[in-house]
């Protein structure tokens, strides 16, 4: 593989300019991110900490193999919502190690409305569970939660991806083989009971985890029977007189240690086989993304730059480097781990869309891992493009893109606009991860481009009926499209939403792609399979 020959001068002025935009945008989202880590209230952090419990994060930190990365998922969702009183959306989830195998964690903040669950928290545990089935990975639940956030049950309990579906994972998972175990370290209420009864060996708190399916307000409002939840569902109940948990811990720490111990009694499974080759920084200084990575979305950014240090070496063996510049595709290695990478460079012609349809192919038959960079402001518009099939041409990426089931990882480094979304693995093509960069959008299209249709759909409207806009009505209205699509377009907007997976600083993006490929290959790359290519 060549290394890719920068052509940027890090010295000019315009470069210099990008990199204190872009550090004061990355600022703004490291202190958000911070206010979020520290969102909880005072007083129940403090009331937690005197009951003798770990908060959630510092409970992962021992479960997971000392020195090793934890990759927290959507650490931000719910932000600017719910008057920013659920904090990450009230639960921790993410991928760490233990024992040396890939993990997917999931851990309720009691700080956090009693770890409740609302729309967002759902949303968040669901998503883990997803990555947990399309990847094969092992399930650690440390329950702390006071089930469903009562006043926002109509957008929790009732529907598909709502709380039932917490236990048809957990189902389906067991009988992938994948093992779940559940610390019960406070409240286990309701449905939340069936969480620890599911998975395959559950650990429980003395005098701290309760599991109940009707906790001891309800027992008595049905039955009339008074009962301390302690008696009612406490440790020493499950451990010795129901059955329903199997280990006894004293307190959070030797829960903890239980779990891990557990973890080496598990069975080592057969991974994925990669060509993986011996680790190497780029050539290029990561950090010099803060100077190239686009914030004005009218500059052409070259995304070659972008792999250039991004990739091993900063070596990238092109493909069709010749033909159809508005999409880069290649080969490149990151942190040793073979990958296939595409990258918008412009918009997305027929051309393009056929060198991008060939190369998942490659990328498939090959069993490489894909990373999608995503910067498109959508596909070709125009009476020449739609006479040349643009139409057929867009469809044959997507379809390559839909039916490509090696793993997937999307990266949204600049706009993320139209159809384009679709084609390079948005959130509806089951990426098995996605990020965005501090400095991204996403939305429909652009905020002028709306204003520029909606207006006109409206002039037409009134020039039906023989009226028309003065140009102070035309301009609110511009003004009205702007200001939403501004507020919509943030990544803090997508991330609240749960649209990705987080977002990211680019200069951790190599990393976080590693760990996405190293638990990827818990999972069988399945064979390449693909439907009707229109031709
Ligand atoms: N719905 C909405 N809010 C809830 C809630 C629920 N299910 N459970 C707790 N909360 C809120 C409380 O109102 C309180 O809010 P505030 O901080 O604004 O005052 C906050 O969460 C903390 O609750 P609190 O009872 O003070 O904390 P705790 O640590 O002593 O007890 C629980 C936590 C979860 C054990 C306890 O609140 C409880 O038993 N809740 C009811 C659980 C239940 O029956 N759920 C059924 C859902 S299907």
């Amino acid at each position: 593989m060549y290394r890719i020959e920068s052509k940027i001068d890090v010295q000019s002025s315009a470069f210099k300019k990008n990199r204190e935009e872009f550090l004061k945008i990355l600022n703004e989202f490291k202190s958000n991110l911070e206010k979020v880590r520290h969102g909880a209230p005072e007083k129940a952090v403090s009331r937690h900490k005197e009951r003798g419990k770990l908060l959630a994060r510092e409970r992962i930190d021992l479960l997971i193999d000392p020195n090793t990365p934890f990759l927290e998922l959507s650490p931000m969702a719910a932000f600017g919502e719910y008057g920013n009183q659920f904090p990450s959306a009230g639960i921790i989830t993410g991928i760490g190690v233990i024992h040396g195998k890939e993990t997917l964690i999931i851990a309720n903040d009691a700080t956090v409305k009693g770890g409740t669950y609302i729309k967002e928290t759902i949303k968040k545990h669901v998503r883990a569970q997803q990555i947990a089935i399309e990847n094969c990975l092992p399930c650690v639940y440390m329950v702390d939660s006071g089930g469903i956030f009562l006043p926002e049950q109509s957008k929790v309990f009732a529907d598909r991806f709502n709380f039932g579906r917490f236990f048809y994972n957990q189902a389906r998972l067991s009988a992938m083989g994948v093992p779940q175990i559940a610390i019960v370290m406070g409240s286990c209420t309701a449905g939340g009971a069936y969480v620890p009864a599911m998975s395959d060996e559950t650990i429980i708190v003395k005098k701290q985890g309760t599991i109940f399916i009707g906790g001891p307000p309800l027992v008595k409002a049905a039955t009339g029977e008074v009962v301390s939840p302690e008696d009612l569902g406490g440790a020493d109940v499950h451990t010795s007189i129901s059955g329903v948990a199997d280990h006894l811990a004293e307190n959070d720490q030797h829960a903890i240690q239980i779990c891990r111990n557990i973890f080496q009694t598990l069975e080592s499974k057969e991974k994925q086989r990669l060509e993986i080759s011996p680790v190497e920084d780029p050539f290029y200084d990561p950090e010099e993304i803060y100077g190239l990575a686009p914030i004005d979305f009218r500059k052409p950014v070259d995304s070659k730059e972008i792999i250039a240090r991004m990739v091993d070496g900063s070596r990238f063996h092109e493909f069709k480097a010749r033909y159809a510049p508005t999409l880069i595709t290649g080969f490149a290695n990151i942190m040793g781990y073979p990958v296939g990478i595409l990258a918008n460079n412009g918009v997305l012609f027929s051309e393009s869309s056929l060198k991008g349809a060939h190369f998942v192919e490659l990328c498939q038959s090959r069993k490489i891992p894909i990373l999608f960079m995503q910067n498109i402001t959508g596909f070709i518009v125009g009476k020449q493009y739609e006479h040349g099939g643009i139409a057929k041409d867009g469809a044959k990426f997507v379809h390559a893109v839909a039916n490509a089931d090696v793993p997937k990882f999307t990266v949204v480094f600049g706009g993320s606009f139209g159809a384009g979304n679709y084609a390079m693995a948005g959130r509806a093509y089951d990426p098995r991860l996605l990020f965005m960069w501090p400095n991204s959008r996403i939305s429909v299209m652009g905020g002028e481009q709306a204003s520029g249709v909606l207006i006109q759909v409206k002039e037409e409207q009134l020039a039906a009926s023989g009226k028309t806009m003065n140009p102070e009505e035309r301009e609110k209205l511009r003004a009205e499209i702007l200001k939403k699509y501004e507020e919509e377009g943030s990544p803090y907007f997508s991330t609240s939403r749960l649209w990705d997976d987080g977002i990211i600083d680019p200069v951790d993006t190599r990393k976080i792609i590693a760990m996405g490929i190293a638990m990827s290959l818990n999972q069988k790359f399945p064979d390449m399979k693909n439907g009707v290519f229109r031709m």
